[in-house]
């Protein structure tokens, strides 16, 4: 038999094959509260501008609602011979109210019908994921806070460098989340465009009012142009970019985490619930949800590349490549989710160990640039002199294998005879982290002073 909804001209039905190829059900069902909101605002539309009788309208609307019982309640069965969400439920709608079911589908087609279910998705998905991040900010700041003058090493290179604060590491990673969510509200401002009425690609003769259906469905307005309306898949890209660089983002802390929690580093301890044994070594934890969370960035990534490839050589306007536009993307943002959640519950739980932490940011002459820079300050050197005599007593300590601040007075005087004892007040990693004040340094009252100033703003 051929297809109901447009298998006017055709004599038989789909091969099994491509009924299977085709059909898009098995994922798009989860498009159905967006579907039916749209038909709802539709045909509500349709009534206000006389195209539809009331009494017909609202016996459509009541059928939506009874629709959506059904599958809210897990009633209503699925077919892949219907395709996909939007002819699921006209045709259930069909079932429910007879011919007149099929006046629902005026002036407009499945291909504005899925650009808005789409970008109602999305919206939605750009607003869980939001306030997920927002909640990773405050787990951060409020650690931020706790650790703000916990001495860390600072690396360049993955090299010791200078001395920071954990509090300062931590809330690097609140701005770039915060960068994330500036990325996400941006892209939302663009979609929030609504595309129905475009129909299937030119517009339509009816005299719809697309501004009605826009403003019901909490869009600003409506899309300008129909070509663009139905083959446009910029929000769903920008979307993917933002939730790709936000995992990037995520990635970089797991691979830290990695990092910090083995015996050579131990820096940090992730809790029971967030670790995993090894069946054969009794003394391993392993920190999995971290790597998995560094994994995982491949997937989103992957969901970005994937729809870029599947967009790239579409002429205008919709071509069933599109389709292929949603499962990427669910997975993509389901993932992003899940880390984010992850990495909150393994920032909330772990132990940072502040004494290895500043044991180890006194290793390998890190206070070498505030050696420096006390030359500089009090014997008025350039600061290229400077670099260079502190490189000279670095290679002495080092010589003697031990730290900058165990040089005597006099070994240094043999390098530069103007230093006095009170060099030895600028050697310790906390009076260097303490010296650096500068606007964004890592001084553990720049610390404090920008934990709280996040902590109000996350509310
Ligand atoms: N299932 C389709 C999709 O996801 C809906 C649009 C179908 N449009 C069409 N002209 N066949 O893209």
């Amino acid at each position: 038999m051929s297809n109901k909804m447009w298998g006017g001209r055709f004599e038989t039905g789909p091969d099994a094959i491509m009924e299977e190829i085709n059909a898009s059900i098995g994922f798009d069902y989860r498009f159905a509260a967006q579907d039916i909101a749209g038909s709802k605002a539709h045909v509500s539309m349709l009534a206000k501008t006389g195209i539809l009788t009331e009494a017909d309208a609202q016996a459509i609307s009541a059928g939506l609602d009874q629709v959506k019982a059904e599958i809210e309640a897990g009633t209503f069965t699925f077919s892949r011979e219907l395709e996909d969400i939007h002819m699921n439920v006209e045709s259930r709608l069909a079932k429910l109210l007879g011919p007149n079911a099929g006046r629902l589908h005026t002036a407009r087609s499945r291909n504005d019908q899925v650009a808005l279910d789409f970008r109602l998705w999305v919206r939605d998905a750009i607003d869980q994921i939001d306030s997920q991040i927002k909640d990773l900010q405050k787990a951060l700041a409020e650690r931020a806070k706790q650790h703000a003058d916990a001495v860390m090493p600072g690396f360049t290179h993955l090299q010791s460098a200078q001395p920071v604060t954990f509090g300062h590491h931590l809330l690097a990673y609140v701005e770039m989340l915060a960068r994330d969510r500036g990325r996400l509200s941006d892209a939302r401002d663009r979609l929030n465009e609504c595309p129905l009425g475009a129909a299937a690609l030119a517009g339509t003769s009816f005299p719809i009012d697309r501004n009605m259906t826009a403003a019901a469905l909490g869009f600003d307005r409506p899309t300008a142009n129909s070509l663009d309306s139905v083959s446009d898949r910029d929000f769903v890209l920008e979307t993917l970019s933002a939730a790709s660089i936000c995992a990037v983002h995520l990635s970089r802390l797991a691979e830290e985490f990695v990092l910090w929690t083995t015996p050579q580093f131990g820096f940090v301890r992730l809790s029971d619930k967030f670790t995993t044994g090894s069946s054969i070594m009794p003394q391993k934890r392993n920190p999995d949800a971290a790597e998995l969370v560094r994994g995982k960035t491949g997937r989103v990534i992957g969901g970005l590349n994937g729809l870029l490839i599947v967009m790239k050589g579409l002429p205008l306007a919709y071509s069933k490549d599109m389709q292929e536009d949603k499962e990427g993307t669910f997975d993509a943002l389901h993932t992003l989710s899940l880390c984010l959640a992850a990495m909150a519950g393994m920032v909330r739980d772990m132990t940072p160990d502040t004494q290895r932490m500043k044991a180890a940011a006194g290793a390998g002459f890190a206070t070498a640039t505030d050696l420096a820079d006390w030359l500089v300050r009090t014997l008025k050197m350039p600061f290229r002199d400077a670099h260079h005599v502190t490189g000279s007593l670095v290679k002495l300590a080092s010589d003697r294998n031990i730290g900058l601040e165990a040089l005597s007075l006099a070994d240094m005087q043999t390098v530069e005879p103007r230093i006095t004892a009170e060099v030895f007040d600028v050697l310790g990693v906390e009076k260097s982290v303490e010296s650096r004040t500068s606007y964004g340094g890592t001084a553990p009252s720049n610390v404090r002073q920008q934990a709280d100033t996040w902590l109000k703003r996350l509310g």
